[in-house]
């Protein structure tokens, strides 16, 4: 059963062409490899998108034994898993999700040394049974994915994350690496010091996305805002909309739809089948917007995600970092677009101030979002800002930001904002009152509405002396005298109060200098998709135009595509899995008459040239590649008639149907939900966050077509022989105390993992 590895590296460089089919390393990811092919243990920050996997994942297939990645993307190991088996890669993963048959499948691997990674959940790490298993086999390095997720302060803590700083004590020679994108100095600091990572060499990346467009405009109505930016520059383009709460979630995903804008709900609160069928469906198809709570999105590598869009704010900059970075993987030009309000102000601070968190966690609530505010109201460089709240520097302007793009108007603010607080001040200490923010601006602009009458406001001397001003500048005065913390709001009734900085501004020592909301917030920049390119240009990612493609190119363009949704259908897979639309453009322009031309494309690695290189030359030179999986149809009627490659043009339009599990499938069985309602065991395969729970049972072949000259990757269960190997083993014995282990029909149940976490102050 031992298999020489499909793909023997010689060296990282090797690995790195042959494999993955690139050219060469970014920033800094050629000296982290070899890091730790040496052996040492590092901590990596980089940013989403950067490309954190490579520089584990590449140490593993150079270093002998098994690379153990530790990840809390339980709803997308499957999909990690059958990237990598096509690029020859043999992986696996544990989880709870599994049953006892596949999981000693795996083990079984492992401990034969048939794997070059292994992916398994923290909560499984944490169990004897698990740290035996890893006993039995040979480690060449951990690997701990989203490390932030062993902090306590951050929205994606995971309590079993504390756990992991036993693995340096357990396996104290297999070196060990953090990655992670959320990478304040303080973040990192708690990383290392809870990972006992602090000897580790620590490697931070530029995070800059210079494909980037950030965007911040006033919100007045958000709804159609949005609809007015994907209609103008996102039109047929995916896209993640991000949400506050479940309600406003679902009520925006019903908008986007009812104006003609194919778009998702993805919360929390939707049964977990759904969730993970929403998860596959934005995965696979293109043009899709999926509109969710901050639930959604870590470690999703889906590389044409061309805008993400903020209703609400955010409440650190370090999540809406992470969230905005989910554009534009592939390097090409994306929109992060925030639409921000008085209102968002007003309930953030209320959120705070209302919470049950001790003053300790209120206080570092506080902290982050007078960030998240300070970048919002700022009249500089967007990106610039963000970068030195991430300790990096930067220059003044950047070329591809609102601020940039059309320098705000600032103006003194000085004077309203006096008039505003002595309001304030007025209600509270002459009549003992305290009201919320329209209140104030009633009577400022001397407005004798029936509450102005009631409470006799307009006997106030700061009746009426803001004319000067609208409705809406007033606001705008009244958040950011809230985002500068001149003023607060109380957390039960949403009224103003003075702070401790108001007297600052009341006695003139302070001048405030204010954002000119621009008429028109929606940028009429429109035509300017291609004009990241030009922008910070620090390195880290690219930022790269997209190649243009003549007319010729361009309809090769097409009929590559085409293929690849024809093949990704008939695998199984997400179409980015078979080739990125940045590799199929460079296929187009170049145009290979030879398997070697093709092989110079970057993201042509070896085991995808075998396995499509000839497929893709038919599309090329105009035929129709009608032998692009022989292996297919014969032993798979349940499949269905093969996919003529012109049909695939219709792939986006009808995945649902072949995604979802059928009545009939014994894993569909009773609602997913609620796992902890009875022992993994008993449900076979029912993983609630697994997306490949959501495919039909006829498509996970689908994983082993794509291996077929790898045996030993293939598993169909019912044909792997674990009775004979078990046998071979002899007796089973209770325990995990012998090598036979893995075929034991005690093998103990892994914890179940936490639902899709999510966050109660976000989403309550
Ligand atoms: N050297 C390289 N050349 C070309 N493409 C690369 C390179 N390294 C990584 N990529 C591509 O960049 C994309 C992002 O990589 P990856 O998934 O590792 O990001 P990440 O840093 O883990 O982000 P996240 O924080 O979201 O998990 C992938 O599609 C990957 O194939
Ligand atoms: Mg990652
Ligand atoms: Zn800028």
């Amino acid at each position: 059963m031992t298999e020489a590895p499909l793909l023997s590296v010689s060296s990282a460089t090797d690995a790195l062409n042959r494999v993955f089919g690139y050219p060469s390393f970014r920033g800094e990811q050629g000296d982290i490899v070899e890091h730790v092919i040496g052996g040492g243990d590092a901590l990596v920050l980089m940013p989403t998108g950067a490309g954190k996997s490579l520089c584990y994942q590449i140490p593993a297939l150079v270093r002998p034994g098994t690379g153990v990645v530790i990840s809390p993307l339980i709803a997308l190991m499957q999909d990690q898993v059958d990237a990598l088996r096509t690029l020859g890669v043999r992986a696996d993963f544990i989880n709870s999700s599994q049953d006892l048959d596949e999981r000693r499948l795996v083990e079984a691997e492992f401990v034969a040394g048939e794997l070059d990674l292994l992916y398994v959940a923290p909560e499984g790490l944490g169990t004897a049974a698990v740290q035996r298993l890893l006993d039995r086999g040979r480690i060449s390095l951990f690997a701990i994915d989203e490390a932030h997720c062993v902090s306590q302060w951050g929205h994606d803590f995971r309590p079993d994350y504390l756990a992991l700083s036993m693995l340096h004590e357990r396996w104290p020679d297999v070196p060990r690496i953090a990655l992670t994108a959320t990478a304040t100095p303080a973040t990192r600091d708690e990383i290392a010091t809870r990972l006992q990572l602090t000897e580790a060499r620590h490697f931070t990346a530029s995070f800059d996305r210079p494909n980037i467009q950030y965007r911040i405009v006033g919100k007045n109505n958000p709804a159609r805002q949005l609809l007015d930016l994907l209609r103008t520059e996102h039109a047929g383009d995916s896209g993640i909309v991000y949400c506050l709460s479940r309600a406003s979630v679902e009520k925006h995903a019903e908008f986007l739809s009812q104006n003609g804008i194919p778009a998702l709900p993805y919360h929390a609160g939707l049964d977990a089948r759904t969730r993970a069928a929403n998860q596959s469906r934005f995965l696979r198809e293109d043009g899709l917007v999926m509109v969710a709570t901050i639930a959604f999105g870590m470690g999703i590598d889906k590389p044409d995600v061309r805008f993400v869009a903020h209703l609400d704010l955010p409440k650190s900059l370090e999540g809406y970092y992470q969230e905005t970075g989910r554009a534009g993987r592939d390097g090409l030009p994306s929109t992060a677009w925030l639409a921000y309000g008085l209102q968002d102000v007003m309930q953030q601070r209320r959120m705070i101030e209302g919470s049950d968190g001790d003053a300790a966690y209120r206080r570092n609530a506080a902290r982050h979002l007078d960030a998240m505010l300070a970048l919002c109201e700022s009249v500089t460089c967007r990106r610039a800002q963000i970068l030195q709240y991430f300790g990096q520097t930067a220059p003044d302007t950047c070329g591809n930001c609102d601020s940039c793009l059309t320098p705000p108007e600032s103006w003194d603010g000085t004077v309203p904002a006096q008039k505003l607080l002595s309001t304030v001040f007025r209600l509270h200490k002459e009549r003992n009152q305290r009201f919320g923010a329209q209140q104030s601006i009633d009577i400022l602009l001397g407005k004798r509405t029936d509450k102005v009458s009631r409470f006799r406001h307009d006997e106030l001397s700061v009746f009426g002396i803001g004319s000067d001003l609208s409705e809406t500048e007033w606001r705008n005065v009244v958040r950011q005298l809230l985002a500068g913390d001149f003023l607060a709001v109380e957390p039960n009734h949403q009224t103003l109060a003075l702070t401790a900085r108001s007297g600052e501004v009341l006695r003139g020592e302070r001048k405030l200098l204010m954002r000119r909301e621009v008429a028109t917030p929606r940028s009429s920049r429109s035509g300017s998709r291609g004009s990241g390119s030009g922008s910070a240009g620090s390195s880290g990612t690219k930022g790269a135009a997209p190649v243009e493609l003549s007319g010729e190119a361009a309809a090769l363009f097409e009929r590559l595509r085409n293929w690849r949704g024809a093949t990704a259908k008939e695998q199984g897979v997400p179409a980015y899995v078979i080739f990125h639309d940045a590799t199929l453009r460079a296929i187009a322009a170049l145009a290979p008459a030879t398997l070697a031309q093709l092989g110079t494309v970057s993201g042509v690695g070896q085991s995808k040239l075998t396995k499509f290189g000839d497929a893709v030359l038919a599309t090329v030179r105009g035929e129709e590649p009608a032998g692009q999986s022989p292996e297919v149809s014969s032993e798979e009627p349940s499949a269905g008639p093969p996919v003529a490659p012109t049909a695939a043009a219709g792939f986006s339009a009808d995945v649902p149907a072949s995604l979802f599990p059928s009545a009939s499938e014994p894993g569909a069985a009773p609602s997913s939900t609620s796992r902890s309602a009875s022992p993994p065991q008993s449900t076979p395969r029912s993983s609630p966050s697994r997306p490949s729970e959501s495919r039909p049972s006829e498509s996970r072949p689908s994983t082993s077509r794509l291996s077929a000259s790898r045996p030993s990757a293939s598993r169909p269960s019912a044909s792997r022989p674990s009775a004979s190997r078990s046998s071979a083993s002899g007796p089973s014995r209770p325990g995990w105390s012998g090598p036979a282990a893995s075929d034991d029909p005690d093998l103990p149940p892994l914890p179940p993992e936490p639902d899709e976490d999510y966050d109660p102050y976000y989403e309550g």
